[in-house]
């Protein structure tokens, strides 16, 4: 379903937060098989550098129908380079664009983007009216060709067509949505959403910390409420972001604080069954382990194998044996070093 129709119909949403390092393909392939939130987001990525030759970004943007309705998130400070990136986004068939205003990294915020956005409102309009007129520009004119593009990003962009079986021809309206923070160094929620719902986004997710906090303490859900309530009178609807560890908690507190829905972050990594309201045994934990791990060398046969055992460690969180399976789990690396550790990892 188009997640515009979707956004009308169907409240609250529950959907997979974006993950930098996390969420990539095979991340959300095995999220989307074993219990499918209803929205899933990738990685953020460099609008600058999808735009500007980062070909290898574009691993970041792969997906396949079945991740769908899937958005893409964009970072970056060059409103000229969010309109671009918007036209490439749509392109590739995404479900959603949207534009990233509450990463805390420093090597973010030192740049201007990120949470570093919500201390300049006049730049983050002309991003986000930048996003609207590339997907305006888009509508326009279909032709990948017309597009003032290097000729390789052309290339990369029809393989990710290709990966994803999106027909170019075809066309896409994508939502447009910002995720955000309270503030910088103290909650200015309700002047900075008013500031953001100038624009018709379809969605705003706010994170429920300050940039300052990073993410100690706790996510502050009141702050959240807040922002719910001056949505009601707007097209725009408020999802709420922040120490959720279950799809049955996010419903309980989209009700209670008054959101149209919810993102779940670090809870999911390592527990796609979360998303189920159900845990798994240690066979189904080893099993998606495989899977992953196929997943992976089947997408990326290029590359190191090193990163998968960050997610190894997430699978096997509260293992009786846990120290054991880790002290052998960061020497694995091949699919049959994985499948020798079956016997000691299933109980
Ligand atoms: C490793 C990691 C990477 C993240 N990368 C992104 C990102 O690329 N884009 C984004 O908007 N938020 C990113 N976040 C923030 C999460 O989307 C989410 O807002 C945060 O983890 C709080 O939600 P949670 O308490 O459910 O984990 C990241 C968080 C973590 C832990």
């Amino acid at each position: 379903m188009n997640l515009s129709r979707l956004l009308t119909q169907k409240q609250p949403l529950i959907g997979l937060s974006p993950m930098d390092g996390v969420t990539d393909y095979p991340f959300r392939q095995i999220q989307a098989q074993i219990a499918k939130p209803d929205i899933l987001f990738t990685e953020f990525v460099s609008a600058e550098g999808i735009s500007r030759g980062g070909v290898k970004l574009y691993d970041q943007l792969l997906f396949s129908p079945n991740q769908r309705p899937v958005v893409a998130q964009l970072f970056g400070k060059d409103p000229d380079a969010f309109f671009s990136a918007s036209q490439i986004l749509c392109h590739l068939g995404f479900d959603g664009i949207e534009i990233n205003m509450g990463c805390p990294a420093k090597t973010v915020t030192n740049h201007g983007s990120g949470a570093a956005l919500i201390a300049k409102p006049k730049l983050a309009s002309e991003i986000i009216l930048a996003v609207f007129a590339g997907v305006g520009e888009y509508k326009k004119n279909l032709s990948l060709q017309s597009l003032a593009l290097p000729e390789k990003i052309k290339k990369v962009i029809l393989r990710n067509q290709k990966f994803s079986s999106f027909i170019s021809k075809k066309y896409a309206s994508p939502t447009i949505s910002v995720k955000t923070r309270l503030g910088l160094d103290k909650p200015v929620t309700e002047k900075w959403i008013s500031h953001l719902l100038k624009h018709p986004l379809d969605f705003i997710t706010l994170h429920g910390r300050t940039l300052s906090q990073g993410y100690a303490g706790l996510a502050s859900w009141s702050e959240i409420a807040k922002a719910g309530k001056l949505v009601s009178s707007t097209r725009t609807k408020l999802w709420g972001n922040g120490d959720l560890v279950s799809r049955r908690q996010a419903l309980d507190f989209c009700q209670k604080y008054g959101t149209s829905g919810a993102l779940i972050g670090r809870a999911a990594v390592g527990n796609p069954w979360l998303f189920a309201n159900r845990s798994a045994t240690w066979a189904e934990k080893f099993s998606v382990m495989l899977l992953h791990t196929q997943i992976y060398l089947d997408t990326f046969p290029l590359r190191r194998f090193e990163p998968l055992r960050h997610h190894f460690l997430s699978y096997t969180l509260g293992h009786p044996q846990a120290k054991k399976l880790r002290a052998r789990l960061v020497a694995v690396n091949s699919l049959p070093g994985l499948l020798k550790l079956e016997k000691d990892f299933v109980l």
